[in-house]
């Protein structure tokens, strides 16, 4: 099956000879492109790309004329909590009238709330539910994402919501990757024993979901108030042993030592960042774990941003995620998330896409096969609306972008 799009007004994120990993710095802020350009998809891949120009005679089974349209790779959506059982308006209300996120948590809001409501709903709803949000977000730009549990709490609810995320692996069109998070809050009846939850996660949980093969990385909310250093170097420690690498929530709420936690473990990513100063810069310029941004729950729950510029200018990657919630964020929308990039965290246009493009992909480890437009890579590409250049995405917030998406070389 082969796809060929002709006169696609800009073709965004291309890559010849040199493939990169990841993007940082002053790198950021340049994105490779060409104008007036052809694509070619073959069974699914990036077959070959070009000017018009110079374009060769060849075959199609279908052929789009992308004239005044841009072509960009998907987004790649690295931290999400896609799966839960209900909405969360009520603690909304609840934080306009003053009380604070941390302020509900301890009083059984929250993350609890969340688990409660996941306790009491089938495996089949739950599916349902996520794979509705899924193909929202998909038809918002969406072409890889990662799903985290943690609404669970007990051995049989973590496992159930990550058997709904081994199914949305297995049935969605797009690739997803799966975190274990039973530490994401201490359930009321461990509330004065964390010992003994983090031995159940440990010698209970763990083992049967490295043994069912049903999760891909270790996350732990590293905060005040929910999982301390201590707990979290001890819960990293074991995802090692069993093949898992971390990915973590860290310095969202405090200076926590959450980065420097997740740096000396090797994380692939350390994520939410509100809190980021000199010393956790200096950390991660030492290591290759990518700072994750999450500025839809600053905006939400009206907390201050992440730095993005700082970390930008000391020469690092940044990579932005949704971090799709009931509690801190209940939207996926990427485009809007770009908006308050560069609205908020003062990113360019092309800083934000590819933070969100080649660095998610990177904090998902799915470089190799997507974030740019490279030959061999898979063809998970947004076909923009009519439009004049990528910085037309940010700048018309709240609304869709997307024209088509293709996904595996097929359009949608
Ligand atoms: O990434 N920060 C911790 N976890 C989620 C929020 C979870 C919730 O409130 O349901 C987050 O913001
Ligand atoms: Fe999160």
């Amino acid at each position: 099956m082969r796809l060929l799009l002709t006169h696609i007004h800009e073709l965004y994120q291309t890559e010849t000879v040199h493939r990169r990993t990841r993007v940082a710095g002053a790198e950021m802020a340049e994105m490779p492109k060409l104008h007036n350009a052809w694509l070619l998809i073959e069974n699914g891949l990036i077959h070959s790309f070009g000017d018009m120009a110079s374009m060769p005679e060849m075959h199609a089974d279908e052929t789009i004329d992308a004239c005044g349209r841009l072509v960009l790779p998907a987004w790649c959506d690295s931290h999400t909590h896609l799966v839960f059982a209900a909405p969360r308006e009520q603690e909304f209300e609840y934080r306009i009238k003053g009380m604070s996120y941390e302020e509900i948590a301890r009083k059984g809001g929250g993350i609890l709330n969340s688990a409660r409501r996941l306790n009491e709903t089938s495996e089949e709803a739950l599916y349902d539910s996520a794979y509705e949000r899924l193909l929202e977000v998909m038809a918002q730009g969406t072409g890889a994402i990662e799903i985290k549990s943690g609404y669970g709490l007990t051995t049989e609810s973590e496992l159930k919501m990550l058997r709904v995320i081994r199914k949305l692996k297995e049935n969605a069109p797009v690739p997803v990757k799966a975190s274990f998070l039973a530490a994401h809050a201490y359930p009321l009846e461990y509330k004065n024993d964390h010992e003994a939850y983090i031995k159940l996660i440990i010698e209970e949980m763990l083992p049967r979901v490295a043994g069912e093969g049903l999760a891909d990385y270790m996350d732990a909310f590293c905060e005040e108030g929910f999982f301390s250093v201590a707990d979290t170097d001890r819960l990293l420690e074991a995802g090692w042993k069993h093949g898992l690498k971390p990915k973590i929530h860290a310095n969202q709420l405090h200076y926590s030592g959450g980065v420097q936690v997740g740096v000396k473990h090797n994380a692939v990513s350390v994520d939410h960042l509100e809190c980021v100063g000199e010393a956790e810069i200096e950390c991660l310029r030492n290591s290759n774990t990518i700072p994750t941004l999450l500025p839809g729950a600053a905006f939400f729950l009206g907390i201050q941003y992440q730095p993005a510029r700082k970390i930008i200018d000391a020469g690092l990657p940044v990579c932005l995620a949704t971090d799709y919630n009931p509690g801190t964020c209940p939207s996926g929308n990427v485009p809007l998330l770009l908006t308050m990039a560069c609205t908020q965290l003062k990113m360019t246009p092309e800083e934000a896409v590819h933070a969100v493009t080649l660095n998610g992909a990177a904090a998902m480890e799915l470089q190799n096969e997507l974030g740019t437009i490279a030959v061999g890579k898979k063809a998970n590409l947004i076909l923009t609306k009519k439009m004049n250049s990528l910085a037309y995405i940010p700048y018309d917030f709240g609304n869709n972008p997307v024209h088509k998406m293709i996904l595996n070389g097929v359009l949608y």
